[in-house]
């Protein structure tokens, strides 16, 4: 028996160099080939037959020995055009021309998308030049670049979208402009009506004169609409004063009751007893409490009940809270997700701009709008403002 040193046990420990690489490239995830100079595959590692098995490939083409060029050149399908470009490179790289040739391509199972990416590289050795083949999955990364790539689709139609409202801002900041001019000569006639009827007493008890101020209130309100939709399109920040909602919704609402007989619309008020104090646009919230009142009224064209609820509440002490509810038919399911952004409408002659108005004159007063479907039937939409602090 001979007593072995140290160094001799280590040795004959050691596995064998060439199982070792074996090993080494059996780990690897990535499918690897290696060719002699005519294509023919020389060996595979375990991922490139694990592959070739699954895949159904396992004629001997994919295997030792076959001739992996020329089962390239004659591929056909949907995958021809790759399979002949990685013969080229891979001719291109045995003959010295390139020492790397790469190629991304589609490989999708009936289960599944996939993508690989084919990796040719040379080995020269003692017994001649060798190309190295490698397939790996690239799937996350192109799934990854697919989705940038949508996303760069989407963020372009957004920017049309506000390349098209800009225009609108334009086109309306003319319009208030060419509107303001009629507006002040309606009121110059209402002026010189009333002066003009100053002298006949018959129509002191008349409903005319009364009628006269209701013009003009609407004219001014015209006007006041006409100057914050300029603000609005210019940016500027809201003209926030200390006004008390309840006035405000008085205000807009007896427009419409006016009207409400000939619309056949019960309207009930229900404002509560305490004066809230409100830090608000007072016309850009005539503008959301009109805007919610019309779209209300305009849900119930076909109902037979016909009854408009308005609520002022405080939502907690710093919020008041105002819902505006209906009995029409509630929203379509099909706008319900993009209801606040511009241009939804399920009207005919609907521009579907007022509820992004609404919404926008909301966030800048910092509150919140939204709806809710009431039960049994309707719609309940509301907004919420801040209350000016009481000391
Ligand atoms: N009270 C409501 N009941 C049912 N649907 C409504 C109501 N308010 C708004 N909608 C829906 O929201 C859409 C967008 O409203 P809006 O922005 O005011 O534009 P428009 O009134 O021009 O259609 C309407 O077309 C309608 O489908
Ligand atoms: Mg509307």
């Amino acid at each position: 028996m001979t007593r072995e040193t140290p160094d001799q046990t280590a040795l004959a420990a050691r596995p064998d160099p060439g199982s070792e690489l074996v090993a080494l490239f059996d780990a690897l995830p990535a499918h690897v080939a290696l060719l002699d100079d005519h294509g023919i595959i020389l060996g595979v590692n375990e991922a490139w037959r694990r592959f070739a098995n699954a895949n159904l490939l396992a004629n001997e083409a994919f295997c030792v020995g076959g001739n992996y060029i020329e089962i390239c050149e004659s591929a056909h399908g949907d995958c021809a055009d790759e399979a002949r470009r990685a013969a080229a490179g891979i001719r291109s790289v045995l003959r010295r021309e390139v020492d790397l040739f790469t190629l991304d391509y589609p490989c999708h199972s009936p289960s599944e998308r996939r993508w690989f990416q084919l990796n040719v590289t040379r080995a020269e050795g003692a017994t001649g030049v060798r190309a190295v083949v490698t397939h790996f999955n690239v799937t996350d990364r192109k799934l990854a670049e697919e989705d940038q790539r949508q996303r760069a689709n989407t963020l372009q139609a957004e920017l049309l979208h506000v390349a098209r409202l800009s225009d609108m801002g334009l086109l309306a900041s003319e319009l208030a402009h060419e509107i303001n001019q009629p507006l002040s000569a309606i009121m110059n006639y209402l002026e010189l009506t009333r002066f003009g009827l100053r002298d006949c007493p018959s129509l002191e008890a008349s409903p005319t004169l009364g009628l006269i101020d209701k013009i003009e209130g609407q004219v001014a309100r015209a006007s006041g609409i006409v100057r914050g939709l300029r603000a609005f399109i210019e940016r500027r920040e809201p003209e926030r004063r200390t006004v008390s909602l309840r006035a405000v919704i008085g205000e807009s609402m007896s427009w419409i009751a006016d009207f409400s007989t000939h619309l056949n619309l019960r309207i009930n008020l229900s404002l509560g007893e305490n004066e809230i104090p409100e830090n608000i646009d007072r016309i850009q919230i005539q503008q959301v409490l009109e805007n919610l009142v019309r779209n209300a009224v305009e849900a119930m064209v076909g109902s037979p009940d016909r009854e408009i609820t308005v609520k002022l509440e405080a939502d907690d002490p710093a919020r008041a809270r105002v819902s505006i509810s209906d009995m029409g038919p509630g929203i379509d399911p099909a706008v319900a997700g993009s209801l606040f952004n511009p241009f939804t409408t399920t009207k005919e002659q609907g521009m579907g701009i007022g509820l992004s108005i609404c919404k926008s004159i909301i966030e800048s007063h910092e509150g919140e709008i939204g709806f809710q479907a009431n039960s049994p039937r309707g719609t309940t939409f509301f907004f919420t403002v801040p209350v000016v602090a009481r000391d």
